[in-house]
């Protein structure tokens, strides 16, 4: 979700009013998901490298984040959203780890649409986390075993992952679950990032060819086997 600093800049605001709109963007997002039957979406709201930030901005996202939450959670349950939260939980403040734990608890039962929420989040942190968890196990690592211990095991890989802001950068997130998801690189900033944006996104996926390795023909001849088996 790239793009509240130059959002708020544009308009001499201070970058946190970026970020204030940049929750707006995301409530009509979700909603906008909801209704188009997207059944995971997960957004990078913050990253292991955002610390790195002038002060005044990370305690301005905190502060955000603890007031979406409070304020967000209730919408997000009558919708049927399930929350979770991906990320090292170790350096957050214990309100916004309580928060995150009574939300995630308070939409467990909901299943029209996941909401992973990756903040304090890296995809090397969950690389590296999934490995370490394995090795105290004493388990091997393969393929299959290190997927199932990833922050995001509880959800498919991505088939589309949307970046904003104009930058053609991953900058660290879903690194492993990306192997094969389709990218779509959009010049709107996030408060700025619409339905009709997202259906921009959507329709330029629905053109993609996904052979994951394989070529075209060999789809073509999985279509016709089903198409005959059908
Ligand atoms: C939002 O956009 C990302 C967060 C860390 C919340 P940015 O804050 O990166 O906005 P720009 O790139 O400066 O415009
Ligand atoms: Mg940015």
């Amino acid at each position: 979700m790239d793009g509240n600093g130059r959002w708020a800049s544009k308009r001499f605001l201070p970058r946190v009013a970026g970020h204030k709109q940049g929750v707006d963007a995301l409530r009509l997002c979700v909603s906008a998901c909801v209704q188009r039957g997207v059944k995971v979406l997960t957004v990078f709201a913050f990253s292991s490298e955002n610390w790195n930030r002038p002060t005044e901005e990370v305690s301005g996202l905190m502060s955000l984040f603890a007031l979406a939450l409070s304020r967000e959670v209730p919408k997000l349950k009558a919708q049927g959203v399930r929350l979770h939260f991906i990320g090292d939980r170790a350096n957050l403040s214990q309100s916004v780890v309580d928060g995150m734990s009574k939300s995630e608890l308070e939409t467990c039962t909901n299943e029209t649409l996941v909401l992973n929420v990756c903040f304090n989040y890296g995809g090397r942190w969950d690389i590296v986390q999934a490995a370490a968890k394995l090795m105290a196990q004493g388990t091997s690592v393969t393929e299959q075993s290190l997927s199932s211990a990833m922050a995001l095991s509880h959800v498919g890989d991505p088939d589309l992952v949307i970046r904003t802001g104009g930058e053609q950068r991953i900058s660290n997130f879903l690194l492993w679950q990306s192997a094969y998801s389709e990218f779509y690189f959009s010049d709107k900033l996030w408060p700025d990032f619409d339905e009709a944006a997202l259906d921009l996104a959507i329709v330029s996926y629905l053109q993609r060819e996904r052979r994951f390795g394989k070529t075209t023909a060999q789809l073509a001849g999985q279509h016709d086997s089903k198409a005959s088996t059908a």
